[in-house]
């Protein structure tokens, strides 16, 4: 496991960036793995800039996304659908049919769970996963707990990530309490994995991350088994790390 310490977020969205444009550019048909939450933003904002300087092209890439909140349509403002469109998709010339999201509207989701899986390994494997990471060390919506085989999967939300979500919503009620997301078993089979932390509330998972044990109470922690992983952080996410 590789760590790379930025001077602020926007370094460090600036250098998840030039990660994602060298993959492109080394595989033009690359598929990148998607992840949303304010971690990302800053780095889709870099990649939009990128395009306008016509220094990325997106056009043969394929994209699969982590997760999508069920029961929220594919239109609402706080799907993920919706976020990934005003982040990236709508600024740049990704083919629509090219991205992947789980819906979590779909009328069977058990079904909609196993076509997913089942897009992850017809168009994959991922090259590049680019991960955030919650307080409580989950990846995806797979929380404390979550089995290190797990598949796609329809998952409760802990009340932790409901509050941590709570923000982005009205009332408290609106917030969704169930999730479709991508397994550990299938972010592991990612070939790269990405996975960044600003800020001083993601400094306790980090340093606890970064201790080295491998548990399912932290569900980041399996990433010490892959063989490809960096993880990306600014200073206050990495302020209690060797203190
Ligand atoms: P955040 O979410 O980037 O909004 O902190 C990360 C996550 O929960 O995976």
């Amino acid at each position: 496991m590789e760590i790379v310490v930025k001077e602020n977020y926007e370094a460090l969205s600036n250098y998840v960036a030039q990660c994602i444009q060298e993959q492109i550019k080394d595989k033009p048909s690359s598929v990148i793995g998607l992840a949303t939450g304010s971690t990302p933003v800053g780095t889709y904002k870099e990649l939009v800039e990128a395009y306008k300087r016509k220094e990325v092209d997106f056009s043969k890439i394929s994209t699969i996304n982590l997760d999508e909140y069920i029961g929220l349509s594919n239109d609402h403002p706080q799907s993920y659908h919706v976020f990934m469109q005003e982040q990236l998709f709508n600024h740049v010339n990704i083919e629509e049919q090219n991205t992947h999201i789980p819906n979590g509207v779909a009328t069977n989701l058990e079904e909609e769970c196993q076509r997913y899986e089942q897009v992850i390994d017809t168009i994959g494997p991922v090259d590049l996963q680019i991960l955030g990471i919650g307080v409580n060390g989950h990846i995806g919506f797979n929380e404390p707990g979550s089995s290190f085989t797990g598949k796609t999967s329809i998952v409760p939300l802990t009340e932790s990530t409901i509050e941590a979500n709570a923000r982005f919503f009205d009332t408290m009620e609106e917030v969704p309490r169930e999730a479709v997301t991508m397994g550990i078993q299938s972010i592991l089979k990612s070939k790269k994995i990405i996975l960044l932390a600003s800020g001083e509330s993601k400094a306790p998972v980090i340093e606890q991350l970064l201790s080295g044990e491998v548990t399912e109470a932290l569900p980041a922690s399996v990433l010490h088994q892959h063989e490809d992983v960096t993880i990306v952080v600014d200073p206050l996410a990495y302020q209690l790390v060797n203190k």
